[in-house]
């Protein structure tokens, strides 16, 4: 675009296109506040120029490395962006206070690779503040300069004179606009200042990137006031351990289920490569009762997860499931599968379920290895050493298959899990260590014994629950028996 076009100006609604000869806080045509934007080199400006490729080019003209990606720095960061960051794209990263996004984010601005400057602007901490943390963390970089501001004007400016080609805004909460009220962080703050950066960063072809802190319901706008004007949300968030997860919830120029692992050192965000042992837990002897393995796919990364399960008879006459790591709901349906179909009672039980390590898991194939860990907490009997589980359960107790069945079978493999338990291989699957059982009953007898679990619903091991039946019903918590 030359400088002579930039001239001709126009102010235009970001919402329905809209002109303005004048900047106005409403746009006449649909009536959204504050979405009239300067803009260089206007629909109409183009078309009494004659320039007809404001409207359209054939797509064999489109030079393709003009949206090409660059490196983060960080392969957890490209991972998630899916392959690098997009030039010319808005990345908002979010996360609560504390959760290191300043961290990463400086780590992003002095490792990226790209040539030319990078600006890291911050409303948050004084410049020496970033020097120490920089120094601290060993990174330095020709070209890294430091604005610290909240006045998104004077951010624009300088954007302008130094051309950056990526640029962190710390944060998007801390920063203003004359046009948008006085007050910084209200949501029409928070969106009027992410649209103007996102549309800078589409004009200049460098890359932003906007912290928003997660705030707790009050007068200062959250991320979500941003999401629909940037390319990319990612969530910074972290488990009950040392471990932070990075993950997409938008990405218009990748998939959402890669996820980032980082931990937290001296020396700023260590990235975690190599996460598939991250979530099994280190002993000595075989698994506790109440203990199953399952390989789980996160985005392309085979991760294999202990799942935990304990069963208590309720304490109240309303009995509960206790589980934040996988959904409640998965919880209480699995084990009336497995109430039904393989006779174990679970209704007169409180249940609690847990992964090692914090990871929270929506992922169907981990049902059968749910099931497994509760039928083991239940009955008291351990799951066979060296043998993970993997599969989806159907209402009617079938196990269902489960994609990438064979690279999960081969990642257990890696690990010392030489058998896997999971839905029948169909023809030509088959691989070595995988053992297939078509359903839940069929698994639990191949796990813990033919003798022990039947269509049926049976006593429960001897010593596991001392009330009898009676007692159970009397409390209002009577089975179908
Ligand atoms: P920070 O990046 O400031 O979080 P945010 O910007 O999301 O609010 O860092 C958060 C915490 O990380 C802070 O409490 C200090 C800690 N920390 C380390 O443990 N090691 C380090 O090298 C750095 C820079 C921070
Ligand atoms: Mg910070």
């Amino acid at each position: 675009m030359s400088a002579q076009k930039k001239k001709a100006t126009v102010f235009r609604c970001s919402s329905c296109g809209h002109e303005e000869a004048k900047w106005l806080g409403r746009c006449p045509s649909c009536g959204e506040w504050n979405t009239l934007r300067e803009a260089a080199a206007s629909v109409s400006a183009a078309r009494a120029a004659g320039t007809a490729e404001r409207y359209s080019l054939p797509l064999s003209a489109v030079d393709p490395a003009e949206g090409s990606r660059f490196s983060s720095g960080m392969a957890e960061v490209d991972r998630v962006l899916g392959g690098g960051v997009m030039k010319g794209s808005s990345v908002l990263v979010g996360g609560e206070p504390g959760i290191g996004k300043s961290t990463l984010l400086l780590q992003v601005a002095a490792r990226a690779e790209v040539s030319g400057r990078v600006l890291y602007v911050s409303g948050e901490e004084s410049a020496p503040q970033i020097r120490l943390r920089a120094d601290r963390l060993g990174l330095s970089r020709e070209g890294l300069e430091i604005l610290c501001s909240g006045d998104l004007e004077l951010v624009l400016d300088s954007l302008q004179k130094l051309k950056p080609r990526a640029v962190v805004i710390d944060s998007l909460q801390t920063l203003r606009s004359e046009e948008a009220g006085s007050v910084p962080g209200t949501v029409n703050q928070v969106k009027y200042c992410a649209l103007a950066l996102s549309e800078w960063a589409k004009e200049s072809g460098s890359a932003v990137f906007l912290v928003a802190h997660v705030t707790k319901e009050g007068a200062i706008a959250g991320p979500k006031a941003a999401e629909h004007m940037v390319d990319a949300v990612l969530y910074f968030e972290q488990t009950d351990g040392e471990l932070r997860f990075l993950r997409a919830t938008k990405n218009r120029f990748g998939s959402t289920d890669e996820v980032g692992l980082f931990t937290m050192t001296e020396t700023g965000l260590a990235e975690v490569a190599d996460p598939s042992r991250l979530f099994l837990t280190r002993r000595d002897g075989g698994l506790p009762p109440g203990a199953a393995v399952a390989p789980l796919w996160e985005g392309s990364r085979c991760l294999l997860a202990e799942i935990q399960a304990l069963t208590v008879p309720a304490k109240a006459s309303l009995t509960r499931v206790y589980s934040d790591r996988v959904d409640a709901g998965r919880v209480a349906r699995i084990a009336a599968v497995l109430e039904r179909h393989a006779g174990l009672r679970f209704s007169d039980q409180d249940i609690y379920v847990n992964v090692a390590g914090g990871m929270r898991i929506a992922e169907p194939g981990a049902d059968l290895a749910v099931a497994a860990a509760l039928y083991s907490a239940r009955s008291g009997l351990a799951l066979p050493d060296r043998t993970a589980v993997a599969g989806e359960l159907s209402l009617a107790g079938e196990v269902r298959p489960v994609r990438r069945m064979r690279a999960r079978v081969r990642a257990c493999g890696a690990l010392g899990y030489s058998e896997v338990l999971g839905p029948p291989p169909e023809a030509g699957e088959a691989e070595p260590g995988w053992s297939g059982a078509a359903t839940v009953l069929e698994a639990i007898r191949r796990l813990f014994g033919p003798r022990t679990a039947s269509k049926t619903p049976r006593p429960v091991p001897e010593g596991e629950d001392a009330r009898p039946p009676s007692a159970a019903r009397a409390a209002g918590k009577g089975g179908t028996e």
